[in-house]
């Protein structure tokens, strides 16, 4: 592996037995785990500032103010775009909602549609099936390539049309887990005059994004899949069609002026941060992004892509095991590989995989299309996950202890 270093011991989480196994954490793509220097970024917050951004006058909420805005200039410049583009949210799933609440309410008419890859996580698809219920549009599906999760350009040209008002997409699916060729749908969008909406949820903490040179219209993420805690996420829009969007939370803190009967709303981003928001988590977003930035994505990359080879090796090695999509090992696959045993349901392979102390996620992992789509056994799998604290130790436990799974159900072969 290119760096040895062993990034678990910064994360006290990581640090624990369970049932009486050294934890081995294979679920990043559900949440990751947080190091200390994001813990103490958070306590630092609530500890010495604590006051609410944005309102008071005083030393202590004019601090709050700066840390609160310092780190959105940290996430802005993580993603290559401006301040004023970045709308903090609670998560990927709340950015999407303000995408389909406050553009693609009033984009859409009769007779419009919407593409996205049936691939899609729910927080991706079912905003976007309220949107057409709504408004009238339809909801068309891109099918996927079963096995390398690729869409043909027949598939592009076929779905987006000159009715296409909008295509929204993963960067990389929770669950096939392969980068998605999103130049091509950008191009295609672009082509029909469609507006593209990015979901980066699967590769914010993998690999580093430039948005202005993507040239999507909107991207969501989620703080809490790249080390930072949970409800702090956010939303790019490009600036000319954020000032163009009806806010979609009222409130306090998002307003120009308030007359008796009317209201004229502060821009963007604070049109879309109506009352008080997640600051502490803000600085801890922003101090995960310090801890992702130390260590480099040359380092980051290379050790996470060696440790994929030997995963998606290791299973494709195992009898009964069958990887889910792309089982090439070298594919541009990030963060996730699913996979099922022979017979057995998912929850179980979890469950008797959770006795040796391995977490990995089981089930329909938000994505219930998907599993009919590929006819999945149970129309479940199981899933492990990859992150910058896993060792080829983790990796290589899964690959010892999964062969006993069938065993312990009972199976004699
Ligand atoms: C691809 C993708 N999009 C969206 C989400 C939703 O993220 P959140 O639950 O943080 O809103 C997830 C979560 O697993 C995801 O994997």
């Amino acid at each position: 592996m290119a760096n040895t270093k062993n990034f678990a011991a910064d994360f006290p989480a990581l640090n624990q037995q369970v049932n009486g196994n050294r934890l081995v954490y294979l679920d990043s793509a559900a949440t990751s785990m947080r190091p200390q220097s994001v813990l103490d970024a958070a306590v630092d917050f609530y500890s010495t500032k604590g006051a609410n951004p944005h309102r008071g006058v005083y030393k202590m909420a004019e601090e709050a103010t700066a840390a609160y805005e310092n780190s959105r200039a940290a996430v802005a410049s993580y993603l290559s775009i401006d301040t004023d583009e970045l709308i903090f949210t609670r998560n990927a799933s709340e950015s999407l909602n303000i995408v389909m609440y406050s553009y693609a309410l009033d984009a859409l008419k009769p007779g419009d549609s919407i593409v996205i890859p049936v691939s899609e996580h729910h927080s991706n698809l079912v905003p976007w099936q309220r949107a057409a219920a709504r408004t009238g549009a339809t909801l068309e599906y891109l099918y996927v390539d079963r096995v390398t999760g690729a869409i043909s350009d027949d598939e592009l040209e076929r779905k987006i049309t000159s009715k296409t008002k909008i295509v929204a997409f993963a960067h990389v699916s929770n669950v096939l887990g392969v980068l998605f060729p999103i130049e091509k749908l950008i191009a295609r969008a672009k082509a029909v005059g469609a507006v593209t909406v990015l979901d980066c949820a699967q590769t914010i903490a993998h690999m580093p994004l430039d948005l202005h040179a993507l040239d999507v219209d909107f991207a969501a993420f989620s703080g809490h899949k790249m080390y930072a805690p949970m409800g702090i996420g956010g939303l790019y829009g490009k600036r000319e069609l954020l000032a163009r969007m009806e806010p979609f939370l009222f409130g306090g803190d998002m307003i120009e002026y308030v007359r008796e009967q009317d209201t004229t709303f502060a821009p963007a981003p604070q049109k879309f941060e109506a009352g008080t928001q997640n600051a502490g988590g803000a600085v801890a977003l922003a101090a995960a992004i310090d801890y992702i930035k130390a260590i480099g994505w040359d380092i980051l990359e290379a050790r996470e892509a060696a440790l994929m080879r030997r995963l998606v090796a290791g299973l494709n090695g195992l009898k009964d095991v069958t990887v889910i999509g792309d089982s090439n090992p070298d594919a541009p696959r990030y963060g996730v590989v699913a996979f099922n045993l022979r017979d057995v349901h998912s929850h179980d392979v979890a469950s008797i995989l959770d006795s040796y102390g391995i977490a990995i996620r089981a089930g329909q992992h938000c994505a219930a299309p998907l599993m009919d789509y590929l006819q999945l056994p149970f129309k479940s799998s199981c899933r492990a996950s990859l992150a910058l604290y896993n060792t080829e130790e983790d990796v290589d436990r899964l690959l010892e202890c999964l062969p006993l799974v069938r065993g312990k159900m009972g199976y004699g072969d």
